[in-house]
């Protein structure tokens, strides 16, 4: 395959959704694990420090030039994808096979994707922005100066039940997207082997649940007000 196959051809763009997919799955891995400093029950202290790390060093900084443009390609590249699977689908098959050919998520990838990009960019307002454009509030801690994106979560998550059901179904849209699409993943990018395929499908099926899970229940406790 040429370079520019990986842009213009059908596998070129599976390949393409493959490799931008495990490295948005890695990033997920971090953002959860930082994320769950907030269960330390410590009035944020643990989070906010942590996310100071991520926001104020050099490395994570120009991780996250990658992570956006990640994110662009993969999103890119899946409407693409969408639209030529989408005239392929208009010649149809001869017997149409509904759910015995496939999963309805695995049929719905570019209406999850499309949920997703609407949760993310009401998500990056919230958070991203305030955090690295417009300013958030300061918190001591042992002395020293922290934006206080604790705090910034507080506010959003208590007392909003909207934003709260709105985040839990970006969850559940997560969850979907990556039932299928952590496999998928894998087998575009060559594992044919059987036995790893039944071990990747396990793994891909417990991180589907777990982590949009472990998510959800960030807004969910903050607005019971389990965590203060
Ligand atoms: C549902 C619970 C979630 C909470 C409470 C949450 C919270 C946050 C916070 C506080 C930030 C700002 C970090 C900073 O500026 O240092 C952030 C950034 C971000 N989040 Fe989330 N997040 C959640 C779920 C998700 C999900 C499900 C995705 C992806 C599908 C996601 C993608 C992102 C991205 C792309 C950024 C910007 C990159 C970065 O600065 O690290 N988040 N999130």
């Amino acid at each position: 395959m040429k370079w520019s196959e990986l842009f213009t051809s059908s596998v070129g763009k599976k390949w393409i959704m493959g490799l931008t997919g495990i490295f948005l799955v890695l990033f997920l891995i971090v953002h959860v694990g930082l994320n769950a400093c907030i269960f330390a029950m410590d009035g944020g202290v643990m989070f906010n420090k942590a996310a100071h790390f991520m926001g104020s060093n050099a490395v994570p900084r120009i991780l996250e030039i990658g992570l956006f443009a990640g994110i662009l390609l993969h999103i890119v590249q899946g409407w693409s994808l969408e639209l030529s699977n989408r005239a392929a689908r208009k010649k149809g098959y001869a017997i149409p096979m509904g759910n015995k050919g496939s999963k309805w998520y695995s049929r719905s990838m570019g209406l999850l994707g499309t949920l997703l990009f609407l949760f993310l960019v009401m998500h990056i307002a919230h958070f991203w922005v305030p955090s690295r454009i417009t300013g958030l509030d300061p918190v001591l801690i042992d002395g020293k100066e922290f934006h206080n994106l604790y705090g910034e979560m507080l506010q959003l998550f208590q007392g909003n039940l909207l934003v709260v059901i709105l985040y839990v179904l970006g969850c559940f849209a997560l969850a979907w997207h990556l039932l299928h699409g952590f496999q998928s993943a894998f087998r575009t990018l060559g594992l044919t082997n059987n036995r790893y395929l039944i071990l990747v499908e396990g793994a891909g099926a417990l991180f589907s649940i777990l982590v949009p899970l472990v998510f959800a229940l960030m807004p969910i406790s903050m607005y019971m007000g389990w965590i203060k």
